[in-house]
């Protein structure tokens, strides 16, 4: 095509096409070659008896990514849930379906992946990811969170993520999983997987909110081909940032609510996100996103200058910390 006549045809172009607000199914690339939606819709913490009830909610309102994993013991009613939505007409492929190994089958890579298909009801899953680069002794006193008698973490030293990763990179052939990735990897677990890596992971799935940037991470990521997809956006249990006063500012200027901000700050970044709610009007409200502005984006960031949170350190688990998506129902 003519230079000058490309130049002219961008000019005219309306910025809503060139630079489309976000919505919640905008697909955005996966190294794979296949995308993953904007929202997700997480089910930490959604109890027994509410899940099932709530997914399904979700999905009726349009959610088209499920966030489950193994070790939040409830896969079997989201399981119920999505064959109920398959029953009403939903295709397979039109949802993407996340899991997560649990660290007591780092040696079990494959088993643990065929009990979350069969929880789940589904023959794939669109992505399945290392749930933490922490292998632990899968003959422990506890299947998910075995302990030393005196209460330290029973670790399987002789074990590494980068041979749990190794396994990992036999599953797409499979046709199990479609893709595999990781999730609470800071850089220094990055570097030392991609040294080793054949397959480079699809997705790194961090904490990630105002108060936890992971700045450093989600830049490692993005030059290396890796999506970054946050998880507790509002600050997870009881969605302490919605008080937050920075976050309402921003939700002022743009006459939204703070939950739009605050999901709509990880597209603006390049990452998609997860959020959870059981509450009806919440997991509605939730929807709604929005292109925030660079000066916006910026205003978020300086957020955690201030009040962010310390507990995130390297390694990203210890005595006090645990496992923030876990601990609490183990
Ligand atoms: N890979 C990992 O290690 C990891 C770790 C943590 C989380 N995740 C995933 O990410 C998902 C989201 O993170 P998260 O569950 O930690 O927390 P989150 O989504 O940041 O926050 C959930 C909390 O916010 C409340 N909430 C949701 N929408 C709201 C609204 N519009 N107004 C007021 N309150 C609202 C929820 O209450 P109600 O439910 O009572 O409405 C719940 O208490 C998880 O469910 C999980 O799928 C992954």
């Amino acid at each position: 095509m003519n230079l000058d006549l490309a130049k002219f045809m961008l000019k005219q172009t309306p910025s809503s096409i060139l630079d489309p607000t976000p919505t919640m199914n905008t697909p955005l690339p996966l190294n794979t070659g296949a995308t993953i939606p904007a929202l997700g819709y997480g089910t930490w913490q959604s109890p027994p008896g509410e899940v099932k009830k709530a997914v399904l909610y979700a999905l009726n309102a349009g959610y088209r990514h499920i966030d489950a994993a193994y070790c939040y013991q409830n896969e079997p009613e989201v399981g119920e849930a999505l064959k109920e939505a398959f029953a009403g007409g939903l295709k397979r492929k039109d949802v993407f379906i996340t899991s997560k190994l649990w660290c007591t089958y780092h040696r079990r890579v494959e088993e643990n992946l065929d009990i979350s298909l069969k929880n789940l009801g589904v023959d794939y899953l669109d992505l399945y990811l290392m749930h933490w680069p922490v292998p632990m002794n899968q003959n422990g006193n506890h299947p998910l969170f075995p302990k030393h008698p005196d209460g330290s973490r029973d670790l399987d030293s002789d074990w590494s993520y980068i041979q749990t990763w190794k396994l990992m990179e036999k599953l797409p052939a499979t046709g199990k999983a479609k893709a595999i990735g990781v999730a609470n990897h800071s850089v220094p677990y990055l570097e030392g997987l991609l040294k080793e890596a054949e397959i480079t992971p699809a997705v790194n799935q961090i904490e990630n909110h105002p108060y936890l940037p992971q700045q450093e991470v989600v830049d490692f990521c993005t030059a290396k081909g890796i999506h970054v997809t946050a998880y507790s956006p509002f600050g997870s249990t009881g969605g302490p940032l919605f008080q937050e006063e920075g976050v309402q500012e921003v939700a002022k200027k743009h006459n939204v609510g703070p939950g739009t901000v605050l999901l709509s700050y990880h597209l603006a970044r390049g990452s998609s996100v997860l959020a959870k709610s059981i509450t009806p009007s919440r997991i509605d409200e939730n929807r709604t996103l929005i292109k925030l502005d660079p000066t916006d984006v910026d205003a978020l960031d300086q957020i955690h200058k201030t009040k962010g949170v310390t507990r995130y350190v390297f390694p990203p688990f210890g005595p006090k910390l645990g496992f923030p998506d876990t601990e609490a129902k183990a």
